[in-house]
C-alpha cells in the first residue's frame, strides 16, 4: 500500500518524501487554507518536490461546468496533477468530462459505497472513502473501505482506493491488510508509524554499551 501525505505544508512534504515515506501528496480547501499563502503558488512548489508521484489537487465550483473548467486549468499546471473533484451528482459529470479528456480525477467525499460505485463507472481513477470522519459519527469507516474493496474486487474495478481522513496507524494497518491501494494520512501520523520508544531505547542502549568498547 502506498503512503501519501494529506498536507501542503511544504516542510512536512520535504521531510516526509526526502524520507521516503510517501510517494504522493493529496490536498483540500481546508488544508491549502491552512498555509496562508496563494493556491498556484503552493501547487507549483508541491510539484516540484514531488516530482515522480501525484498530486491531488480540488476544485472549488460546486457545478458540472465550473469543475470541468477549474479540473482543465488544473491539469494544464503539471502532469502529475490529479483532480480531486466532489462525490456529489453534480461531480459524476465532471468525473466523466474530464476523465475523458484523459485527466487523472479523483472522485473524493465518499462516504458509501454506492457512490464508490457510480465514481468507477463515471472514470474516475480514484475514490476517496473518508475513514475518520465515519468513525466520527459512529459509523465505520474501515468496514466502508473493505465494502469497496470487496465490490472492486468482485466487479473487477481498477479505480484505486485512496483512504482519506486517516486518523492513527492502526487505521493504516488495517488499511493495508484489506489491500486498499493507498492510504492519505497527516505527517503527525506519519511519525508515529516511524517511532517506538523500543527502537529508540534499543539504539540508546547500543550507543552506551559502544562507549565500553576499547577504541585503541
Ligand atoms: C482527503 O484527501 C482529505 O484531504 C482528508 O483526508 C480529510 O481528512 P480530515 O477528516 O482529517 O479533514
Amino acid at each position: 500500500m502506498k503512503i501519501f501525505l494529506d498536507s501542503a505544508h511544504i516542510e512536512d512534504i520535504k521531510k516526509a518524501y526526502d524520507m521516503g515515506a510517501i510517494s504522493g501528496v493529496t490536498t483540500n480547501p481546508s488544508i491549502i487554507s491552512r498555509e496562508n499563502r496563494k493556491f498556484e503558488d503552493l501547487l507549483n512548489e508541491i510539484t516540484s518536490i514531488i516530482v515522480d508521484g501525484p498530486v491531488f489537487a480540488e476544485v472549488l465550483s460546486v457545478d458540472a461546468e465550473g469543475m470541468i473548467e477549474e479540473g482543465r486549468r488544473l491539469a494544464k499546471k503539471s502532469k502529475n496533477i490529479v483532480v480531486k473533484i466532489p462525490m456529489i451528482p453534480e461531480g459524476l459529470k465532471a468525473v466523466k468530462t474530464l476523465s475523458s479528456e484523459g485527466i487523472t480525477v479523483c472522485n473524493t467525499v465518499v462516504f458509501s459505497a454506492s457512490q464508490a460505485i457510480l465514481s468507477a463507472n463515471a472514470g474516475a481513477s480514484y475514490v476517496a472513502p473518508f475513514v475518520g470522519r465515519l468513525d466520527d459519527i459512529g459509523e465505520d469507516g474501515l468496514c466502508l473501505c473493505q465494502e469497496i474493496r470487496d465490490i472492486f474486487d468482485a466487479q473487477g474495478i481498477d479505480t484505486k482506493i485512496v483512504a482519506a481522513s486517516v486518523r492513527h496507524p492502526v487505521h493504516v494497518n488495517s488499511l493495508a491488510k484489506m489491500g486498499v491501494d493507498i492510504a492519505t494520512m497527516p505527517f503527525k501520523v506519519i511519525m508515529q508509524m516511524a517511532t517506538n520508544p523500543n527502537s529508540q531505547r534499543a539504539v540508546e542502549g547500543f550507543l552506551k554499551d559502544w562507549e565500553k568498547v576499547p577504541k585503541e
